[in-house]
């Protein structure tokens, strides 16, 4: 039995992380063509990383909840188990998952924009940092922008492949490629399960929901699974 997880902005929600559609959410506070793209970047480096930095340290501020601890047991226990993330946050290995394929990649991690060179962000990046691998003044987070090819796709798609039971969590199904998973795993003949604080523009894709804030719904969940 395969089971792919696939986790958004929500889990994080009760952790204090922002959500991104939400009706406070990150984009209704920021322009996400000028901190989430490449031209925004190039149009303004300092201001990408200030707003990069600022989203670290709410991270290091943050601590799992519920959800995460539950799905850290889920994965610890099974080894059938993938959990997939367009979190960039760390707070599923903070909740003790293992294996977490960040598929927009990680706020923890810097990549040099000149050589692909990867390695642990300090907490405060700057463009003047020069690159530990090549020297060159060109780093930014190590995170997937719109209009860039998300990470791990064929590891996903090879998993996607085999899954039993696909289950989103805390996203509302709005990114592609994230958001045709389910649609791609019914393809395989698999049940699709949504849980979410309220049913999503993508319930009808969905066999069923569960809905309610994740700290309390993805524990009780994990719990049937596991026969706990
Ligand atoms: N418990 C469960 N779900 C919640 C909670 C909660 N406490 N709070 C909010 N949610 C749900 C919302 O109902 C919504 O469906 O989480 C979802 C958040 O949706 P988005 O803000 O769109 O976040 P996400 O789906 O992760 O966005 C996907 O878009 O901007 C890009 O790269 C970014 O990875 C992100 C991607």
């Amino acid at each position: 039995m395969t089971i792919l997880i696939l986790t958004g902005a929500g889990i994080s929600a009760e952790s204090g992380l922002g959500t991104f559609r939400d009706k406070d959410g990150l984009w209704t506070k920021y322009d996400l063509n000028e901190v989430a793209t490449p031209e925004g970047f190039a149009r303004n480096p300092k201001h990408v990383q200030t707003f990069y930095n600022a989203r670290r340290a709410n991270c290091r501020g943050a601590t799992p909840n519920a959800a995460h601890v539950a799905l850290g047991q889920l994965v610890s226990a099974r080894e059938d188990v993938i959990l997939v993330t367009q979190n960039v946050d760390d707070l599923h290995e903070r909740g003790g998952a293992t294996g977490v394929i960040h598929m927009h990649g990680e706020l923890a991690r810097a990549l040099c924009a000149a050589c692909d060179h990867r390695w642990d962000a300090p907490d405060e990046m700057s463009v003047d940092d020069p690159c530990p691998a090549c020297g060159t003044k060109a780093t930014r987070p190590d995170v997937v922008w719109f209009g860039e090819m998300p990470y791990h796709m064929e590891r996903i798609y090879d998993a996607m492949a085999e899954v039993d039971l696909f289950v989103a969590i805390g996203t509302s199904g709005n990114v592609y490629p994230a958001a045709g998973f389910v649609t791609e795993a019914k393809q395989n003949g698999a049940e699709t399960l949504e849980l979410n604080l309220e049913p999503t523009d993508a319930r009808g894709l969905f066999d069923a929901g569960r809905y309610g804030p994740a700290s309390q719904v993805v524990p009780l969940w994990v719990d049937e699974v596991l026969g706990r």
